[in-house]
């Protein structure tokens, strides 16, 4: 079951995705960590960001809404208060952070680099709820600028998370690989919102939020299937996936991984069931490793 995402090998394919896990010790007594690929915590930013107004979650008929506009402790109290935590578990951190331009993204990664317990960057150039890091996203010359400014900041494995709020994400895929990241995950929350019509106002606080769960799993997949067709570098899934079909979904359509969202809100132990069928799965098909799956999709008349 273990994978390859460039740099970073993990012992599975199966990872929690960034603001959904919080700092993943609230979650043991829930999931048996050890258990995981790898775990994404939520994004930090370089200083304490006290996030959007309420309201900031909305359920939808297939998901949710949020606009939680990275509310977080900032850099050094992650480094002080949860990486330690992070780094005595025997799965990989995946540390996820954002910046508002290239030079802080930089600045971050040069912070993270060499301490113990980071297995890897994930670069948020996709949250919709915050200005900044979402322009590197949707701008190919941007994304490539910081990807390889942090690339060339580091020792450690660097993966570009991709927002699918743009009309091509293929040529931000392409970009991220000319920076040379590890991996490229996609996709982040889909912008959406919800109205309460009656008082004519907007649900959120913030107006507009990011889409997440069941509802967005068919952008996600088209998503993965167009970047995997499109470059070389692994990608990892994520977007809508809730059980182990949807995690073969992924696979067969380029994903080398993936990572569980929104599912873990109202299925926390989603991932722990994942991993207990994986094994079948393979072999209901005659595969011996997901290697084998990995961009199998026919599609040929
Ligand atoms: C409440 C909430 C908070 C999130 N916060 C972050 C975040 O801080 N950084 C990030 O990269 N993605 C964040 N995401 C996006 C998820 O990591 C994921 O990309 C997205 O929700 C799609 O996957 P899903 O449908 O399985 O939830 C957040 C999603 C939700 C629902």
């Amino acid at each position: 079951m273990d994978v390859a995402l460039g740099r970073l090998r993990l012992s599975n394919p199966i990872l929690v995705a960034s603001g959904t896990f919080g700092y993943a010790r609230e979650m043991q007594q829930l999931v048996d960590l050890s258990r995981l690929g790898g775990i994404v915590p939520k994004t930090i930013t370089a200083e304490p960001r006290i996030g959007n107004t309420p309201w900031r979650t909305v359920e939808t008929s297939a998901g949710m809404l949020n606009s939680i506009g990275l509310d977080n402790d900032g850099i050094e109290a992650f480094v002080q208060h949860h990486l330690p935590y992070l780094s005595s578990l025997p799965t990989p951190t995946i540390v996820s952070i954002a910046g508002r331009t290239c030079d802080e993204f930089i600045e971050m990664v040069r912070r993270l680099d060499g301490l113990e317990g980071v297995a890897a960057i994930e670069l948020n150039v996709s949250c919709p709820n915050v200005s900044g890091g979402v322009d590197m996203g949707t701008d190919p010359t941007l994304c490539e600028q910081v990807v390889a400014g942090c690339r060339a900041a580091c020792e450690v494995p660097i993966i570009a998370k991709l927002t699918p709020n743009v009309t091509d994400i293929r040529a931000i895929a392409r970009a991220a690989e000319a920076g040379g990241a590890d991996a490229i995950s996609a996709i982040n929350t889909c912008l959406g919102m919800a109205v309460d019509w009656r008082r004519a106002r907007p649900l959120l606080g913030n107006v507009m939020g990011g889409l997440s769960g069941p509802a967005i799993k068919p952008i996600a997949l088209r998503a993965v299937y167009q970047i995997a067709e499109a470059v070389r570098t692994p990608v990892i899934g994520i977007g809508g996936i809730a059980s182990l079909d949807d995690v073969m979904e992924f696979v067969v359509a380029g994903a080398s991984a993936v990572q569980i969202g929104t599912a873990n809100f109202y299925n926390p132990s989603a991932t722990m069931a994942m991993l207990d069928g994986l094994p079948g799965a393979l072999a209901e098909i005659e595969a011996t490793s997901i290697q084998e799956v990995i961009g199998t999709l026919k599609t040929d008349p």
